[in-house]
């Protein structure tokens, strides 16, 4: 029943683990001639943010060598050998010993080159601390004589700071990215972003050289139909070059990158789209005249099967990957759904007609679907009504509390209810409000798994649903933290609330006594903050509503999920252990028996 669930678990451990070893190795940030990085083996940049190594996509044997984040959620940013793989693990990089060119060895074929000068020189290669791999001729006496080429030139998906995107007048060098032919492979894919040509102070989209998306011009010193997230984004224009490039502030991310994706959206370093809305419902100057006409419908991500079986079907040679069918779906209102046949690398595909009907399941022929849904029908909304009048009632006795403390609380209290990232004493998070972290990456809000009743408080990782993030396809994936593993609530009326008395974090709710999520010693004044980490944090709060101390975290108690800034080992001091463990089933997040953590009696990581 649950295979797909275990080993997507699995798979999901295997590359945190993958991810954390991958630290342990070389500290040096540069290679000379006739050194070697071989498959295992790392630079690191200075500071250490990013690195460079061989690495395999989810469900491939393919090895590529590419700079990625140390951490963040789209770690790759640059990939040198996308359209050139390698098989096995014999790879490694080199400065060629005669022409001082940047290689990849491998016992499969003659070597890769990424660079090619002509005529014998001294080189060295330096990941610098921008993320740039940069190739640097050498005097005979070890001192840089000069720059040959730099990885910035030759940009793949990503955009980092410090990276340019339009064009060399000079030599007629062009910097554009090119998304990933699927998210399960680097190879380009069908997708450019970069300066239109025509009209250079804006950015296009292009799919296989259709314009799909632009950005409205730049003299504005803004884009239309482009959503702000912190990407400061300058233009120079000038006679040797006119390019677009952005920096971020460290408040806003310390991971900044800019991807175009295999599906030929924007998104930034959280999985968030760039771009103004959905398939279909663009804000910008979107050019698909051919989007069927669909109301408000939209796709969602969904797990089971269709009833008829197979639909259409396109297969690898007829050059349809995943994306192919969805937007062939999108555009012939008579399809309903789609999906990859190939899990793997997801380079063929189907659609099905209306008629079909999608069954939810979890056999192991089920799969991640892609299914028209209406918006919530008028029933759901009669459901909600009744649960809300039932909750303000249950709630009303906290309103007086709250209006007392609104006006201290007027910092984090922006002016829409969904933008509070902050819980005062007295005030009270009813199932259905949520908390919003700054920036709006990660929720905290009641929810129940797949298809049960319990209830349960939780963190919720906010990626928009369009966005499929590597390989978490899954509704429940976006889910990073429970607050309450082991003890469900049985109904819509849970409240979460700061005690009045000792400044505790509870769950209230109308079948017993309250559920306690922390429990600090002492009366306290305190509040809880949703920080933009994804981390749950009670502070203790001064008379004024300042903060002053952290009284207890949800970092400090994780549930399946490791997030950036998550630590798994053990605090000596107090003898408490970080660990991560599996939920007991799919459909219920009380605690299964797979753990992950530091092993006691050895220095690395383990399964349990
Ligand atoms: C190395 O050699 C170059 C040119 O031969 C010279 O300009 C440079 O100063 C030398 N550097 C050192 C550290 O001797
Ligand atoms: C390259 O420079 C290094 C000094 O860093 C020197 O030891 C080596 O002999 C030089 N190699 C060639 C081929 O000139
Ligand atoms: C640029 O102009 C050429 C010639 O007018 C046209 O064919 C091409 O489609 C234009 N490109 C874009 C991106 O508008
Ligand atoms: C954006 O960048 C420009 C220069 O690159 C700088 O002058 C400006 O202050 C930045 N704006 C913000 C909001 O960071
Ligand atoms: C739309 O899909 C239906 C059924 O899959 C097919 O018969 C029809 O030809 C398609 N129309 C277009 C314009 O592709
Ligand atoms: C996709 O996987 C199939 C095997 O499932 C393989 O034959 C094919 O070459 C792969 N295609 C790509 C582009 O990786």
């Amino acid at each position: 029943m649950a295979t797909k669930g275990r080993i997507d678990m699995l798979v999901r451990f295997s590359c945190l683990l993958l991810l954390l070893m991958g630290s342990c190795y070389s500290q040096r940030d540069k290679l000379l001639q006739g050194e070697e990085l071989k498959d295992g083996d790392e630079l690191l940049s200075t500071f250490g943010k990013f690195k460079l190594g061989f690495f395999t996509p989810p469900y491939s044997s393919k090895r590529y060598i590419g700079v990625r984040y140390q951490s963040g959620y789209y770690g790759v940013v640059w990939v040198a050998n996308r359209n050139s793989p390698i098989i096995g693990k014999s790879g490694s990089l080199r400065l060629d010993s005669t022409d001082g060119n940047l290689k990849i060895f491998h016992s499969g074929g003659n070597p890769i080159a990424i660079t090619s000068f002509e005529g014998a020189r001294n080189t060295s290669v330096t990941l610098d601390q921008s993320g740039n791999l940069v190739l640097h001729e050498l005097h005979s006496n070890g001192s840089i004589k000069g720059m040959l080429w730099q990885s910035f030139d030759y940009p793949t998906h990503a955009l980092l700071p410090g990276m340019k995107l339009g064009i060399n007048l000079q030599n007629g060098h062009q910097w554009l990215l090119r998304s990933w032919l699927t998210i399960f492979s680097p190879a380009e894919g069908s997708y450019t972003f970069g300066m239109d040509p025509n009209l250079t102070d804006r950015l296009i989209i292009k799919r296989l050289g259709e314009v799909r998306w632009t950005s409205g011009l730049w003299p504005n010193g803004e884009f239309k139909s482009w959503v702000d997230r912190g990407y400061n984004f300058s233009y120079t224009s000038n006679e040797q070059e006119k390019y677009f490039s952005y920096s971020v502030k460290d408040d806003v991310t310390s991971f900044p990158t800019l991807q175009i994706t295999d599906d030929g959206s924007l998104n930034d370093d959280g999985g968030f789209s760039m771009l103004c809305s959905k398939e279909g419902r663009h804000c910008g100057s979107i050019t698909d005249s051919a989007i069927c006409n669909r109301g408000s419908s939209y796709f969602d991500v969904k797990f089971g099967l269709m009833s008829s079986g197979g639909g259409t079907k396109f297969m690898e040679s007829d050059d349809m990957t995943l994306d192919d069918c969805r937007l062939k779906c999108y555009k012939n209102c008579s399809c309903v759904a789609y999906a990859a046949t190939n899990r793997e690398n997801i380079t063929e595909c189907e659609i099905w007609s209306r008629g079909t009907k999608f069954i939810k399941s979890h056999t192991d022929d089920s799969r991640t679907i892609y299914l028209e849904v209406q918006p919530k029908e008028i029933k759901w909304r009669i459901i909600v009504i009744v649960g809300a009048l039932v909750v303000i009632f249950l709630c009303s006795l906290s309103y007086v509390a709250r209006k007392k403390y609104k006006r201290k609380g007027t910092q984090s209290v922006k002016t829409n209810k969904a933008n509070i990232d902050r819980l005062l004493q007295g005030q009270q998070l009813k199932d259905g409000d949520e908390l919003l972290s700054t920036f709006g990456k990660f929720n905290l809000r009641f929810f129940s798994p797949q298809d049960l009743t319990n209830r349960y408080l939780g963190v919720w990782f906010n990626r928009p649903k369009d966005v499929m993030l590597m390989l978490y396809e899954e509704d429940y994936y976006e889910l990073v933290w429970v607050a309450h593993w082991n003890s469900p609530i049985s109904d819509h009326y849970g409240c979460l609330t700061i005690d009045s008395s000792d400044g505790n974090l509870k769950i209230l709710h109308s079948r017993g006594s309250p559920i306690s999520i922390s429990s600090v010693q002492g009366s306290r004044k305190t509040s809880v903050t949703l920080l933009q980490s994804g981390n749950l944090v009670l502070h203790e709060t001064s008379i004024n509503g300042s903060i002053k101390l952290v009284l207890w975290q949800s970092f400090d108690y994780p549930t399946d999920t490791l997030l950036p800034e998550m630590k798994l080992g053990i605090n000596l001091q107090t003898g408490r252990k970080w660990f991560l463990h599996s939920w007991l089933t799919d459909s219920s997040p009380a605690q299964g028996s797979f753990t992950l953590g530091k092993n006691p009696n050895a220095s690395n990581l383990g399964f349990g």
